[in-house]
């Protein structure tokens, strides 16, 4: 199964599918594309992956991202994935971008959805003084992280705690989250009617 990965930040996400791909995990990650040069670049580079930026352009920003689109889905198409993951992409990908990969596109969120969407999960969990949070591995549909859920995980919220103990503390479950949905879904594939979504295991 080629994976194409889409990420923004320091990439630790990406690292733990490339450590798990050459420690014999199912799945062949063919590309890395990012929104702006990136930790997780860096990382595609160490681990001999090729990698390439589709940088949003300032004025879409305000309105049009169609472009933007289109050229994100052109970059991810050149590399005929089977599966788009977006670990730590901090964008919304459009319509244009959809008609391509929706449906075989995942996302990993840093909450249980449809509890904190949207790009401060974590810290809208600790300010709403949640017990409890975690993360969330679901299909991308046209919404903000309203996709069908593949898996779930969840992860306490302990007194005393910052955005970064809460976030680092998820993203250890994420790592290891995202590399077994995605090594089920090489393995057995996945269905779904659109709202629910379901592992297929042997
Ligand atoms: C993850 O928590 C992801 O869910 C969120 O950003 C984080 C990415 O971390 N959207 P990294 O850049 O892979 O380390």
């Amino acid at each position: 199964m080629r994976v194409v990965v889409l990420a923004s930040g320091t990439g630790s996400l990406f690292r733990a599918l490339c450590r798990a791909q050459a420690q014999g995990a199912p799945f062949d990650i063919v590309a890395l594309v990012a929104d702006k040069p990136c930790g997780a670049c860096e990382g595609a580079a160490e681990f001999g992956i090729p990698s390439q930026v589709v940088a949003l352009p300032a004025q879409a920003d305000a309105g049009d991202r169609g472009q933007w689109n289109r050229d994100l889905a052109a970059a991810v198409g050149g590399y005929s994935p089977d599966l788009v993951v977006s670990a730590g992409f901090m964008r919304i990908v459009g319509p244009e971008f959809l008609e391509h990969f929706g449906g075989r596109m995942l996302n990993t969120h840093p909450a249980l959805l449809p509890a904190f969407p949207g790009a401060h999960a974590v810290a809208d969990a600790l300010a709403y003084g949640a017990k409890v949070t975690g993360c969330t591995v679901h299909l991308v549909d046209a919404g903000v992280d309203t996709g069908p859920i593949v898996a779930q995980e969840a992860v306490e919220i302990h007194r005393g705690d910052t955005v970064d103990t809460v976030h680092e503390r998820i993203k250890v479950v994420e790592r290891r989250l995202i590399v077994e949905v995605v090594s089920t879904i090489a393995q057995h594939g996945y269905i779904s009617d659109g709202r629910k979504a379901y592992l297929l295991h042997e």
